[in-house]
């Protein structure tokens, strides 16, 4: 048996800052409204023509990422891409990466699962590590949500959270199993999968067909919809449960945590964890001010700037945490 660990971080965003100023030109907003309920202060939207897209900021992330590794790109075994905004509804990105990082024929996976796409992602890469099968693996989370919002006063509560942006680690062998990913954990519960959703279009209900038939002015199915108190609600339990379990898991405390990185959802939500915890504000990361909720980007760019900023070293108790749509939620204990 072997541990895996990262051995690479790497994270990309679009150049174009969009501020809350900038959105309440478009809808019904405050930039006091924004900055009290979720501590947003701005995020980044790729450009609408000809700008990047979900795989090309995926590919810009895992160049930094495989070069801080220090493995030659073909030295990749396996791809795992999560995304809930792939650039086609088929085939998803992780063969795109494949095609655009120029190498060779390794398996592509790719994730759907939201918020905890690069927990779940990291959960996958890290078993066929474990279990000998590969040595490194290609971990990406990459969303373009710009394109998909609804940027009027109807669609307010969910378009000012949402930003663009990419974040890519590589999982590498580790020998000492008393190092790298310690454990993962995983949860989904989908009797909520509705309150926060994109429901079309969907083989299940409406299909571009029915959209472009019906023609409706007021048809907003093709717009993410989100129940925001009541996710916030189970977001909050989830995320204590969740660490809980891999701290358990590993006979470590809340005390052992030396960086928790959160899913970047509300940075009410992480103050909530952090003050549940008790852990200090070295002791948690945040950089929501800055990028909104970059879905499943958000671990890993966040990751990647505290490792840039010297807030992980040798040894440190690093957790892992999200929560979103589906539900579902994780986490994963790293000594590193
Ligand atoms: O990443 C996946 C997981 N996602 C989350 O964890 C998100 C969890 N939820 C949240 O973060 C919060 O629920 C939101 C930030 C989305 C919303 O904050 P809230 O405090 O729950 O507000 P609310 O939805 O209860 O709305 C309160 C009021 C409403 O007006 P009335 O009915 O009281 O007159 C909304 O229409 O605020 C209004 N509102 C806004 N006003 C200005 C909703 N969005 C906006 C907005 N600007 N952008």
């Amino acid at each position: 048996m072997y541990n895996s660990k990262i051995a690479g971080l790497g994270y990309y965003v679009p150049e174009k800052v969009v501020t809350n100023d900038d959105l309440s030109k478009l809808m019904d907003t405050t930039d006091e409204w924004i900055q009290e309920r979720t501590g947003i202060q701005e995020r980044r939207h790729v450009e609408k023509k000809g700008g990047d897209t979900t795989t090309s900021m995926g590919v810009k992330a895992a160049k930094i990422a495989i070069d801080r590794a220090g493995i030659d790109k073909n030295e990749i075994d396996f791809i795992v891409f999560a995304t809930l905004s792939p650039d086609y509804y088929f085939p998803g990105p992780g063969v795109l990466v494949q095609r655009d990082l120029g190498i060779k024929t390794v398996g592509a996976l790719d994730v759907r699962n939201q918020c905890s796409g690069f927990v779940y992602a990291i959960s996958v890469a890290d078993q066929y590590i474990k279990s000998g099968m590969y040595n490194n693996v290609l971990v990406i989370g990459s969303e373009v949500h710009s394109k998909g919002l609804d940027m009027t006063t109807r669609g307010r509560n969910v378009s000012v959270i949402f930003g663009d942006g990419a974040g890519a680690a590589v999982l590498s062998r580790e020998i000492d199993t008393s190092k790298g990913i310690l454990s993962t954990h995983l949860h989904s519960e989908g009797q909520h999968a509705e309150e926060l959703a994109l429901l079309a279009p969907g083989m299940g209900g409406r299909w571009v067909n029915d959209i472009v038939s019906e023609n409706d002015p007021e048809d907003t199915s093709y717009f993410p919809i989100m129940n925001g108190q009541f996710v916030f609600k189970n977001a909050v339990v989830r995320f204590s449960e969740v660490i809980m379990e891999g701290l358990g898991t590993n006979n470590l405390q809340p005390t052992d945590i030396d960086l928790l990185v959160p899913h970047q959802a509300n940075l009410r939500i992480s103050q909530f964890i952090q003050k549940k915890f008790g852990l200090g504000d070295d002791k948690v990361f945040n950089n929501i001010m800055k990028y909104g909720n970059t879905t499943a980007a958000s671990i890993p760019i966040a990751l990647t700037e505290a490792w840039e900023g010297g807030k992980v070293k040798e040894g440190d108790v690093v957790v892992l945490a999200a929560f979103g749509s589906g539900f579902t939620w994780g986490s994963v204990i790293i000594r590193w």
